[in-house]
């Protein structure tokens, strides 16, 4: 089994970024189980309270830990990725080059209403992982615009999106068995 975390950069119950992830948790295949973290009850980040991390950090810290991989998909907030996304990682990010990040697969997915998708926050979320060292899953970008159409009832709906987003979480699980050494999925 492969064990992904979904993050989703909105906190919002309505959220797109939320529906998307679920969708993909319900799309995954057999051997792949993906859990969306709820970020709601994270903190702002505070250096002084590394000694000693608030309970809902630590569980954070944990479940990315104990996943080969996530699933993150931010909405773009002023041209880059949600705050939302960006303090939560700088939580797991801690120590640097050293934390539970490295060589951790990515799959990075952004969402707009807008026919763009989030494509600015896509650089900036790259920029991020690539600082933490963890593996971002290489394909075609998945950003997914139009949201307001595509997502409905909760769930996204445009099945050429589903398609990309699976086929960026393929290419991020072919990464996972090259970093952990398992054998390619068939
Ligand atoms: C504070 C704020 C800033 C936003 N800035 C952008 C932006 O720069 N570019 C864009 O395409 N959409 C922008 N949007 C629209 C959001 O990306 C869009 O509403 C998205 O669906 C929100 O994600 P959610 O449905 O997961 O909450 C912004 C929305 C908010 C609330």
């Amino acid at each position: 089994m492969f064990k992904l975390l979904g993050l989703a950069g909105s906190l919002r119950r309505a959220s797109m970024s939320k529906a998307i992830v679920q969708t993909l948790a319900e799309k995954a295949p057999a051997d792949v189980e993906v859990t969306l973290f709820d970020l709601a009850d994270i903190p702002m980040y505070n250096q002084d309270l590394e000694a000693d991390l608030p309970a809902p950090v630590r569980a954070l810290r944990d479940a990315v830990a104990a996943s080969d991989g996530l699933i993150v998909v931010s909405p773009e907030y002023n041209h880059g990725m949600s705050g939302v996304i960006k303090n939560a990682i700088d939580w797991v990010s801690r120590p640097g080059y050293a934390s539970v990040l490295v060589n951790k697969g990515v799959a990075i997915i952004t969402t707009s209403e807008s026919p763009l998708g989030g494509a600015r926050a896509q650089a900036d979320l790259h920029t991020m992982f690539l600082s933490c060292l963890a593996r971002i899953a290489l394909g075609r970008e998945v950003s997914i615009g139009g949201t307001q159409k595509c997502v409905v009832d909760g769930r996204l709906v445009d099945e050429t999106q589903i398609r990309r987003a699976m086929t960026l979480v393929d290419a991020m699980l072919d990464e996972i068995c090259l970093v952990q050494g398992r054998a390619k999925r068939g």
